[in-house]
């Protein structure tokens, strides 16, 4: 999904901890972690810890006295199965995850099996398998002996994996736990409030922070002197944690949390995955309400289990007016038009996925916006889990002139096209991806090019800061089993000319990387720089978690701006 062709470097290593891995609710909070990170264009290692609890029960059947190796292979079932449960939790984000073995993981120990000593770190196998992924999850705490045995680093030893891999790829290294830092003494304890560490010289972290990372990562970054980042998962403390391995001591200043009042509109199949994520970051947002259709109908999703009644109410304006910020998902002009403008007009931020309004009204809200303070934000409204408008924002960033966009942006086609190379009948085919929600309650926009085609106006106008002049989209309706064999796909295209920006959407047949998409219901996106170089970001682009994923992203990002420009304005908070 991240940015393959510009660089295949491992930007970051980011250890999870066991105290954040307890739950399906924890996944779902690291899959926003993670996702965050890859829609700013980094590439990442992922290390995990075993699950909370997981170690201890394992070492509970291991005999002291009996084969250390084979105590080691067993216990490191749980970093094992933690690596893949994150690997999956990733993918059903619309992460491009890859998971190593363990044996792959390319650190070479000597000494006692249960608590080894590094000799090397070979990071070849993970190298590799990141050219094909955005995150290449890693199991920690394991390494290998000259006989290529699995052994242990010791208690607490994914952060020496993460450390030693930061080391040896070169990257930032971060180490997500419970705790948003290293404080002056333990946060949990009485008395008063101690203060964080915003940085932290080495020395004074063995003095400190023994109990919060292991001592011989500690030493493993002493003496490769590779600087690294502990923080929490839900961003307790302004996000940013302590950095150990800086010239100096410096306390970080207090940094009040508040949270945002959020309604959510729409409770559907993208609505329902926003619910999920929004409940679990409790520390972020304050839900109000959820704007529905019939709040009579009992609901129910996936982790929060039945939604309360007293949320759910059919003024979807009202419920809106109440909120800071204001999520939607409901699809369609009216009413999410009105709403975006008196949203705005008032300085609160509004989320959408909704690329048929954005498509339409996206100049006109943008101006209801002008020095109110307010913020549009609809990432989500193309691509799905795709990062394509980030990648348009960092190449302009970059002082990059983009000259073309070409890609594969509507799920639904592409899900039928790959069903009928299968051998599937069309119509079967159509009937399967509305069953698996990845078509628009209208389906005939998907079909007919509609859908992709307002993705293409909105990535054109990202692009070349103006709208394609003529937007006439054929569809797939014609599309016969030979020609979905021999690779015709749903292909979307923008361009500069002299004079204007153009762009079209056809079936026709794909070559590279538009034909080697991974998922069923893959998107992707290329773009053509003035310098001749190609971008590319690809993902899952349709369906309930790689939509929400995106949307809470742009929902975390608006939370800091309200947080940020309230605090400025009164120094308090948002409420
Ligand atoms: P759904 O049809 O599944 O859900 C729509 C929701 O909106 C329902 O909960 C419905 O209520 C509610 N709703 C409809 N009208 C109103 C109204 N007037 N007032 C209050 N609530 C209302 O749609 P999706 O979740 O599939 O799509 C939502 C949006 O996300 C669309 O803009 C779509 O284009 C976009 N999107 C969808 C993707 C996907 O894969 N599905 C991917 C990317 C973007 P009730 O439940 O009572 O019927
Ligand atoms: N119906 C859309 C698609 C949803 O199939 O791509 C994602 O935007």
């Amino acid at each position: 999904m991240a940015d393959h062709d510009r660089t295949n470097r491992i930007t970051d290593v980011v250890k999870y901890g066991g105290s954040v891995l307890r739950d399906d609710r924890d996944l779902l909070r690291l899959a926003q972690d993670a996702y965050g990170l890859v829609r700013r264009g980094k590439r990442l290692v992922v290390v995990t810890s075993a699950f909370h609890g997981r170690t201890d029960a394992l070492l509970a059947h291991v005999d002291p006295d009996g084969h250390a190796s084979d105590a080691a292979a067993y216990v490191a079932i749980g970093e094992v199965e933690s690596s893949l449960r994150v690997t999956l939790a990733l993918q059903r984000a619309g992460l491009e995850a890859k998971a190593i073995p363990a044996r792959d993981v390319g650190i070479a120990t000597v000494g006692d099996p249960l608590d080894a000593r590094i000799a090397s770190v070979d990071p070849q196998a993970v190298r590799r398998a990141a050219r094909g992924a955005d995150v290449v999850v890693v199991p920690g705490f394991v390494g290998t002996d000259d006989h290529g045995a699995l052994t242990l680093l010791g208690r607490g030893g994914s952060d020496l994996t993460a450390i030693a891999l930061a080391a040896a790829l070169d990257a930032e290294c971060t180490l997500v736990k419970d705790v948003d830092g290293v404080y002056e003494r333990d946060p949990r304890g009485l008395g008063d409030e101690p203060r964080r560490f915003a940085s932290l010289r080495f020395d004074t972290a063995r003095s400190l922070g023994g109990r919060v990372v292991q001592r011989k990562a500690l030493d493993h970054a002493a003496a490769t002197g590779t600087a690294f980042r502990i923080r929490a998962l839900c961003g307790r403390g302004g996000g940013t944690g302590t950095r150990v391995g800086g010239d100096r001591d410096e306390l970080a200043p207090r940094t009040p949390q508040r949270r945002v009042r959020v309604a959510l509109l729409g409770l559907g199949v993208v609505g329902l995955g926003v619910y999920d994520h929004l409940r679990a970051r409790p520390d972020r947002f304050e839900l109000v309400g959820v704007a529905v259709r019939d709040p009579a109908r009992e609901r129910c999703s996936e982790h929060f289990g039945r939604v309360p009644d007293d949320l759910l109410t059919s003024d979807a304006r009202r419920l809106a007016a109440r909120a800071d910020l204001v999520i939607e998902v409901i699809g369609g002009l009216e009413p999410p038009r009105t709403i975006a403008g008196e949203t705005l007009a008032r300085g609160a931020a509004f989320v959408t996925a909704n690329k048929a309004l954005v498509a339409e009204s996206g100049a006109a809200l943008a101006a209801c916006a002008l020095g109110t303070g307010g913020s549009l934000h609809h990432s989500a409204a193309v691509g799905g889990a795709v990062p394509c408008l980030e990648l348009l924002d960092r190449l302009r960033e970059a002082g990059e002139t983009v000259v073309r966009l070409e890609g594969i942006l509507n799920g639904t086609c592409q899900w039928i096209a790959n069903a009928v190379a299968r051998g599937a009948a069309f119509d079967d085919a159509v009937r399967d991806a509305i069953a698996r929600g990845y078509a628009e309650a209208d389906p005939s926009r998907d079909l007919d090019g509609i859908d992709a085609c307002d993705k293409i106006a909105i990535l054109a106008e990202a692009a070349f800061g103006e709208p394609p002049c003529a937007r006439v989209p054929r569809g797939l309706r014609e599309l016969t089993a030979a020609d979905a064999h021999a690779g015709v796909r749903l292909v979307a295209r923008a361009w500069r000319d002299a004079e204007r920006v153009h762009a079209t959407v056809a079936p026709e047949p794909v070559a590279g990387t538009l034909a080697t998409l991974g998922h069923a219901c893959g998107n992707a996106l290329e773009v053509t720089t003035a310098r001749g170089a190609t971008h590319v970001v690809r993902g899952i682009g349709a369906g309930r978690w790689p939509t929400a994923i995106s949307v809470i992203a742009d929902a975390l990002d608006a939370c800091e701006r309200l947080v940020a420009s309230n605090a400025a304005r009164t120094a308090g908070g948002v409420r």
